[in-house]
């Protein structure tokens, strides 16, 4: 939430209190510079003993609410038929009117059964915007993924509100050139990732929906960051200004044949799940799910997680929780801009993405800009966080590196972890590391595997600029922070 405060400056506030804490520790310099070579320069194979602030994802690392914990200590540990799973079943027709539900592990699961029940070899996935895993496993089962982004979605310095809305012309004319028993489905994702949190309209997704019925085409809802776009459109979308989060969740299911998610953003725990209205599509899904997951009634998830995710989905239509990491989010993204670092605008959810093509102009793209920057501010912070750009981006088939559409560096904001201390010490460590960026280098891979190589790849500086950089680094602060 934020506050005008005396001055007139809007100022973001925790709407909780800090009842359970965990320590934290700050590596010196020469520590994090050492660990950062041993971790081959990938911030995925650093160890949290390493890391003061952890900003590598949302995902799973959400603070839990008392209400969460203690619900997870009256969970029902049943195979079968257990009373956790029909807890979910009612927050799940609570929050969102769907009335058949099955949890999954995680996201990506849910995209395994989706893909598994859905795509023929040959067949169009159409999404506003890819997500690494969802295109994925559409691409496992032999389909293929066809963005429908809009004309400015992919520039980083914007003032659209709406960078995720899919073009209504270009999913006409993917349908008019493949014929619609070719596609899938469409695929909206709810504060479209990649692009940098970055939401669709409410009149979108309505719009989507109509040309999608038109061609009895199913629409595919990503709701794994549902409550920030919920936000958002309640933000700054006019028909739904003094409209409640829960009423726009619902006007958005209202428009969706199948809703799914990771249960480990929005919803602050762990797991996932599928929904829908239409008992025909749960039946082809389920028909996969106990190959793959677990029974109907826990799908691979612990009962414990699955009481969480019931708390959870009932309290992200709190608008003291929906706005938690969004308004630091805009606040990070605001004090950065008007120090002229440069970030993606407007605000998204999920992180504060800095811009590394312009951080970095000095470094080609077959370079990894965005990978470079990651490296150089945990070595000048201890802050982690997460390449998005080529190095997240697979080679083709023939082995050609496909360059990403942006090089983004994902500062991300774990819901109610961090105060504002922290995002203030980030702020200022990377006003630094921006007069600095002179002396950071390009990376080369040294160790690539084929599938998602952001993952395990180990990489290499080229021309030793880590060295420089944590000298640099020392020379101003010291060694011990
Ligand atoms: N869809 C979206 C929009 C996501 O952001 C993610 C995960 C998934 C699906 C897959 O869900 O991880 O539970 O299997 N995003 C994480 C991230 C990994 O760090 O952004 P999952």
């Amino acid at each position: 939430m934020n506050i005008t405060l005396s001055n007139g400056k809007v100022l973001p506030i925790e709407m909780h209190q800090i009842k359970i804490v965990q320590k934290t520790h700050l590596p010196p310099a020469s520590r994090r510079l050492e660990a950062m070579q041993e971790a081959g320069f990938n911030t995925f194979l650093l160890r949290t003993k390493d890391i003061f602030l952890d900003m590598l994802t949302d995902s799973g690392t959400n603070a839990m609410s008392d209400r969460q914990l203690s619900a997870m200590m009256a969970s029902d540990d049943a195979y079968a038929g257990s009373e956790s799973f029909f807890r979910l079943a009612a927050a799940v027709q609570e929050v969102f009117g769907l009335r058949f539900v099955m949890p999954v592990h995680q996201g990506r699961a849910a995209e395994h059964l989706l893909a598994k029940a859905f795509v023929k070899p040959g067949d169009a996935v159409l999404m506003n915007y890819h997500f690494t895993t969802s295109k994925a496993h559409v691409d496992l089962a032999g389909g293929r993924v066809i963005e429908l982004f809009g004309e400015d979605a992919l520039e980083t310095c914007s003032c659209n509100p709406f960078k995720g809305n899919l073009d209504l012309g270009k999913f006409a004319a993917a349908v008019e050139e493949r014929g619609p028993e070719r596609i899938a489905y469409v695929r909206m994702e709810a504060t479209t990732n990649l692009i940098g949190g970055q939401p669709f309209s409410m009149q979108n997704l309505r719009d989507v929906k109509a040309m999608a019925d038109s061609f009895g085409i199913p629409l595919v809802f990503d709701g794994s960051l549902i409550s920030e776009n919920a936000y958002f459109i309640q933000q700054r979308e006019a028909e739904f200004a003094g409209t409640t989060l829960q009423e726009i969740i619902l006007e958005m299911m209202r428009n969706v044949d199948i809703l799914y998610m990771s249960g480990r953003k929005s919803a602050a725990a762990r797991g996932g799940l599928i929904a829908t209205n239409r008992k025909d599509f749960y039946d082809r899904i389920l028909a996969w799910l106990p190959v793959y997951e677990g029974f109907a009634t826990y799908g691979g998830m612990s009962t414990k997680e699955i009481e969480a995710m019931a708390v959870g989905l009932r309290e992200m239509t709190d608008p003291a929780v929906a706005s938690s990491s969004a308004d630091f989010i805009e606040y990070f993204v605001r004090r950065l801009a008007e120090e002229g670092v440069p970030v993606v605008t407007p605000a998204g959810g999920l992180a504060c993405h800095l811009d590394a093509t312009r951080f970095l102009p000095h470094i080609p793209q077959s370079q990894y800009p965005a990978g470079a920057l990651a490296a150089a501010i945990y070595i000048a912070s201890g802050i982690r966080g997460m390449e998005r750009g080529t190095i997240s981006t697979d080679r083709g088939a023939d082995g050609s590196e496909t360059l990403a559409d942006m090089e983004l560096v994902r500062l991300a904001l774990p819901r109610r972890l961090y105060t504002l201390s922290h995002i203030e010490y980030a702020i200022d460590r990377l006003k630094w590391l921006f007069v600095h960026r002179e002396l950071i280098g390009g990376l080369k891979f040294v160790e690539e595997p084929a599938v998602l190589r952001f993952f395990f790849g180990r990489l290499a500086p080229i021309g030793g600029w880590d060295e420089r950089l944590a000298e640099d680094f020392r020379a101003d602060f010291g060694d011990a922070c």
